[in-house]
């Protein structure tokens, strides 16, 4: 295909690679019709209707910009997080603040260090940036904290990428741990701690916000994808020390939030009752699936995410199989990308008819492939 000659040389020999595959496109491709959507770590349980009143509300004010300093919903959010708004940062989603935080950091040739199979999107970034990855395997099915420090020293990096809990094995350390890692970096290493799945998993795999604020080199990026039900709507934050907190200011879209997503992110902090609720579901989906997963002899990992990994007990190839054989159902799931992780599938919590419909199709598959 014929492309403008002057794209940067960077630009020019990065592959055009998408780092997930939207159900709407695998649907697409195969002529397959959705219908049970629990493969992207999406929230089928939806946000609060506190929040959908909100926005139905707010349409009519579609025509104004939103606020580019995002002053209340920062305010919100330091209320309930118990800091300062000069601790937060706004933006499109986690996945918009991972590419500023490796823009913010990442020369050409820099070593970035993450983990073997850890989330793409945030290697997506580091490519587009002209970064290099540094990955150290999973150790147990957890991201290997010792193997990142001792990358992180070994190539002198100046950012390492840790998402606890994890995605995509649902896998997670302990707050201590996560402090003594943090701690152990050199100060001229950043650490993005991704914790999209803050709400979700056991609280003590979450270190408070205090033990790390003091910190200017860790970043902790949260979202209302998950637990808050707004993965459409794309806002995150990011939580830092107030300095680090600035620096997005010098490279963020400044009128790059949408009204509406921004209003409805604030009245789902204010709806903390729901978001109780909907923990709730979310742990109770997770047994679930467990619990088909086991009735047809599969092994589910445990999870403080808001899916469940399932080892399936062979190899990629076997795991790719179910995925594409529930997918013939209409049951969109994903699995980890490379080995050893790839032995396992990925199911994301849904409401029952969806849980419904895995349940029916998981032996079908299993057996048509068997
Ligand atoms: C670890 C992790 N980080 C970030 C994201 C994306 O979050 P957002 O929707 O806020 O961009 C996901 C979504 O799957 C995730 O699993």
């Amino acid at each position: 295909m014929t492309a403008f000659s002057r794209f940067t040389p960077l630009v020019s020999a990065l592959p055009s690679t998408v780092p997930f595959v939207g159900p709407e496109a695998i649907g697409r491709q195969r002529g397959l019709v959705v219908k049970a959507r629990i493969g992207a770590n999406e929230n089928g349980f939806g946000p609060a209707p506190s929040v959908l009143a909100v926005m139905r509300e707010q349409a009519d004010d579609i025509w104004k910009y939103s606020d580019p300093e995002n002053y209340e919903l920062k305010q919100a959010l330091s209320a309930h997080l118990g800091t300062s708004s000069a601790n937060i940062a706004i933006g499109g989603g986690v996945d918009e603040l991972l590419g500023q935080i490796v823009r913010l950091v990442i020369d050409p040739g820099a070593p970035v260090v993450t983990s073997f199979g850890g989330y793409p999107t945030f290697n997506f970034h580091v490519a587009g940036f002209g970064g290099r990855l540094v990955t150290v395997p999973y150790a147990g099915d957890r991201e290997d904290l010792g193997g990142l420090l001792d990358a992180v020293k070994h190539e002198n990096a100046p950012l390492v990428y840790l998402a606890n809990p994890d995605n995509p094995m649902g896998s997670w350390w302990d707050a201590d741990s996560v402090i003594s890692f943090a701690r152990a970096l050199p100060e001229t290493t950043l650490l993005v701690l991704d914790e999209a799945y803050s709400e979700t998993g056991p609280a003590d795999a979450l270190p408070p916000i205090a033990s790390l604020i003091d910190l200017p080199n860790v970043i902790r990026t949260r979202t209302f994808s998950k637990a808050y039900g707004l993965a459409g709507a794309r806002v995150g934050y990011a939580i830092s020390t107030p300095g680090t907190a600035l620096a997005f200011d010098k490279i963020r879209n400044h009128f790059g939030m949408n009204r509406l997503a921004t209003a409805a992110a604030l009245a789902a902090v204010n709806d903390q009752a729901y978001l109780r609720e909907v923990v709730e579901n979310i742990h109770a989906a997770r047994e679930r699936i467990a619990a088909i997963a086991k009735a047809n002899g599969l092994a589910p990992l445990p999870s403080a995410t808001n899916f469940v990994a399932i080892d399936a007990g062979r190899d990629g190839t076997y795991a790719k199989a179910i995925v594409d054989g529930l997918m013939q159902h209409g049951v969109f799931i994903r699995m980890p990308g490379v080995a050893p992780l790839n032995r396992c599938i990925r199911v994301s919590v849904g409401p029952a008819a969806d849980m419904d419909l895995f349940e029916s199709a998981l032996p079908q598959v299993l057996k048509a492939i068997d």
